[in-house]
């Protein structure tokens, strides 16, 4: 049976170049230095047999280093020195790295490009060796290398393909020593995206262990074929024999009770068969955003008398389709209430762990949001996952619209690892591709979704393009996808050019893929351009309020304000529903600015997953549960006054009627409006409230109140995970009441854990980074902290020595707030 051992502790890891290890020898298995056992490791830098010894004392004359060296053509004195970091994986190097000002770093997040090596040993029992043994990682960024005992192994390109290497024989087990793996990364060589993406193997790294005959866990796809009293699945299943035997094989299919016998097989040596069969499933549960249900499938092969082998998936059944009315799921219309996002994450870049994962997807359930679109590459599988335990619907995205063979092998892999998730129900092909809309972006899509469409039967094939006023005129091109995707059709030029298709194209599937991109600073209620920051309400530097801004000014892209958006939603259903450009903000692309900006801020939350106003208005269109938010915070430096010297009230509620508070004098009732509701009111100190009805009742509030300086930081676990902690900091003033514009440099201590990254959500690259301490943005900071076996983790938060009134503001309390 099949086992897995996970290498993801114990790594050294070295920034920068050292002089790569050749990828070509001149004798097997002699490449040595760092790819081999080092003095004081368990084994010899190159294995020498009896052969060998001979040649290499003639070569070397009696000197056997000498003459590795020359066979080698690596030093093999190598050493690892302490420069070599102790790191465990997940791990993103240019966290740690400080910002840099160069204009050609701004969209990738202001992080230097650079390369680094990543050794790791580990050893084999002998019985191990019985197996067929692969190594797997689950993404480095970018143009990887791997060279295992002295072997060079392969490249792997894409830092958003995960990659694999057989080392059945490669590997040593018991008496032979230790395993040596060592990983080189390079970000030197371009990047593949406009936004952060990142560096290093920053996803789980693991060894397989396989029996001799196998099943091929890419080959075992389940899909839906129909719905209806009972269901008809179709099941593909490909198995490998790599004995030097012929070997007959029984294979099973286990869906719950249920079992699918098929007949026996016999596989030649080397060599693999495939089966397939549909199956019914008796009075299916089908798969929603509202319940997602989930089966899991097993594939079994029995030798002569046992179990030899078997793997499982889950799956979901359900019906997807899509016509020029809009989206279809199980057969009836759905609203698509989508985001659109990258990857990363405050503290941790792209090396999230499982949990960050669960945390930013269930942040996007608060939200009410149902469909996800993994813009400009493909999903993760803990992304992946995740959504099909919540109900939230996947657009997988490809990453370019290319077909050199790496690209399409890369495709066809992804397809293969992705097609049986309950949640994928989209594949996007292309994002704004320059050379859409031609007959070379024809040829293209043609190769690329024909392969797509051999391998997955069921999801549909979307592009997301941008229009010209005159629409996509080419029917070829158009013709690849069984949906055609615009982003941002609720602005002007693609507005006009949607009208024209949907005049001359009547039958045309269309989907809205991207909206808003609309710029806000969490917390920040005045434009400031020299900190990167935006107005809550609706910033000057948006593309969206004329007059300021010209085409070609940094940041031109965004379109339309949330209210905007959903409104061109819901006078145009046939597009399907929408995806916000982004729910998170995410490190790069730092739109309307340029440096001191690191990051974007498109987001309605933050990297740190800290709500912005506009969160709550998406809240209040997407979801049924009584709420209500009011916006600014009240305390008056943070604040824009009109010419009258008066302040806006904005309310966000999905009750009947609002009623807004100054110190308990009621500025009037208002019942909730289309978009949402506004007061124009005196600023006076104090308390600003806002209480929802429903029928008549009171039945949820919310207030702010105006704060002195920060006296003391409260500590909340906003999420707790199977590893990780992530804590919200906040400074409260001497009554208790947050204070929205404190930017303490905050000293942590943490017992029973450790930190595994910090953030504050702030856009900017800030005067106070350079002190190296965290600081408080807007009022919070976020602590991700790694739990220790069974034990609470204990958090220490005070002002940093040097920043602020030293002594006189310091807390101590425990994960849970309490002092
Ligand atoms: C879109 C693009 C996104 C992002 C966005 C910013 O056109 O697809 O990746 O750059 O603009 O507004």
């Amino acid at each position: 049976m099949r086992n897995e051992m996970k290498l993801n502790d114990d790594w050294r890891f070295h920034l920068g170049e050292i002089g790569s290890p050749v990828k070509t020898v001149k004798k097997a298995g002699a490449i040595g230095g760092l790819t081999a056992p080092l003095k004081g490791e368990d084994g010899e830098q190159i294995t020498i047999g009896q052969g060998g010894k001979h040649f290499l004392n003639l070569i070397s004359q009696g000197d056997l280093k000498r003459g590795l060296r020359m066979l080698a053509g690596t030093d093999m004195d190598s050493e690892l020195t302490e420069e070599w970091d102790r790191i465990a994986i997940p791990h993103d190097w240019s966290v740690a790295v400080p910002y840099v000002d160069a204009p050609e770093l701004l969209m990738s997040g202001s992080k230097p490009e650079n390369i680094g090596y990543y050794r790791k040993t580990f050893s084999l029992d002998a019985t191990l060796e019985a197996n067929q043994i692969v190594l797997k990682f689950d993404g480095v960024m970018r143009m990887a290398s791997v060279w295992l005992n002295g072997i060079y192994l392969g490249d792997n390109i894409s830092g958003y393909t995960p990659f694999e290497f057989d080392i059945t024989e490669i590997a040593k087990f018991g008496d032979e020593g230790v395993n040596v793996l060592l990983v080189r990364a390079d970000t030197t060589t371009g990047a593949e995206g406009w936004w952060y993406e990142g560096a290093g193997i920053y996803k789980e790294v693991r060894l397989q262990f396989l029996p001799k005959v196998y099943v091929d866990d890419d080959s075992f796809y389940i899909y839906t074929k129909e719905i209806g009293e009972n269901a008809v699945l179709g099941c593909e299943a490909t198995f490998v024999n790599c004995t030097d035997k012929p070997q007959t094989v029984r294979p099973t299919l286990h869906v719950g009770d249920q079992q699918v016998a098929f007949d026996g097989i016999t596989i030649e040596p080397l060599h693999s068969v495939s089966i397939n069969k549909d199956f019914l499933i008796y009075q299916p549960r089908l798969w929603t955003p509202e319940t997602p249900h989930l089966y899991e499938a097993t594939i079994r092969i029995y030798g002569e008398q046992q179990n030899i082998d078997e793997f499982s998936t889950t799956f979901g059944i359900r019906k997807i389709s899509y016509d020029k009315n809009g989206f279809f799921l199980n057969g009836s219309n759905y609203l698509l209430k989508g985001v659109c996002e990258h990857q990363d994450f405050a503290g941790v870049g792209v090396a999230l762990n499982k949990d960050i994962v669960e945390f930013k997807l269930l942040k996007l359930k608060e939200m009410g949001v149902n469909a996800y679109r993994s813009a400009h590459h493909f999903a993760s599988k803990d992304l992946l996952d995740c959504c099909d335990r919540l109900g939230i619907i996947v657009m997988n995205e490809n990453r370019i619209l290319e077909t050199s063979p790496w690209r399409l092998r890369d495709l066809e892999k992804m397809v293969k690892r992705t097609r049986n998730h309950a949640s994928l129900c989209f594949w996007s092909i292309a994002n704004e591709e320059v050379i859409g809309n031609t007959k070379l972006g024809h040829r293209m899509a043609k190769r690329v979704t024909a392969l797509m469409q051999s391998l997955d039967y069921e999801h549909l094939l979307v592009s997301a393009e941008l229009l010209n006023p005159e629409g996509i005129v080419d029917q070829e091109y158009m013709s690849n996808f069984d949906v055609v995707g615009v982003n941002y059709p609720e602005a002007g030029v693609m507005g006009e050019g949607l009208k024209k298709i949907k005049a001359n194209y009547p039958e045309q599937p269309l989907m809205s893929t991207e909206n808003a991109s609309y710029f806000s600073t969490r917390g920040i209620y005045k434009d400031n351009a020299e900190k990167c920051q935006t107005n809550n309400f609706g910033s000057l530097y948006s593309m969206v309020l004329p007059g300021k801004r010209k085409l070609g000014d940094p940041g031109v892209g965004g379109t339309a304000r949330p209210e905007e958006v959903l409104d061109f939603i819901e006078q145009n259903p046939y597009m399907g529903g929408s995806f916000i450009w982004t729910a998170f903000d995410y490190a790069g692309e730092p739109a309307p600015f340029g440096w001191p900006g690191i990051g974007s801020q498109f987001g309605v939350l933050d990297t740190c997953g800290f709500e912005k106003d506009y969160f709550y208005y998406y809240q209040s269109k997407w979801t049924e549960t009584p709420m209500v938010h009011v916006m600014p915070h009240w305390n008056k430096e943070g604040l824009t006054f009109n010419e009258d010297g008066k302040v806006e009230v904005r309310v966000f509620s999905n009750c009947d009627e609002v009623e807004l508070f100054v110190n308990d004098d009621s500025q009037g009732k208002q019942s909730v409006g289309e978009h949402h509701n506004s007061w124009v009111v005196d600023f006076i100190p104090g308390e600003l409230k806002v209480i929802a009805y429903s029928k008549g009742e009171a039945v949820v509030s919310d207030a702010r109140v105006t704060a002195k300086e920060a006296v003391d930081f409260l500590t909340e676990v906003i999420y707790d995970g199977e590893t990780t902690q992530l804590i919200k900091v906040e400074a409260i003033d001497g009554a208790g009441n947050v204070v929205p514009m404190a930017n303490n440099a905050l000293d942590i201590a943490i017992k029973n854990g450790s930190l595994l990254g910090t953030g504050n959500g702030n856009p900017a690259y800030a005067e106070e980074d350079k002190e190296n301490a965290l600081h408080l943005f807007s009022g919070k900071a976020l602590l991700i902290v790694k739990k220790e076996a069974a034990a609470v983790p204990k958090i220490k938060v005070a002002v940093a020595e040097g920043c602020g009134k030293e002594g006189q503001l310091s807390a101590v309390s425990d994960s849970k707030g309490n002092p």
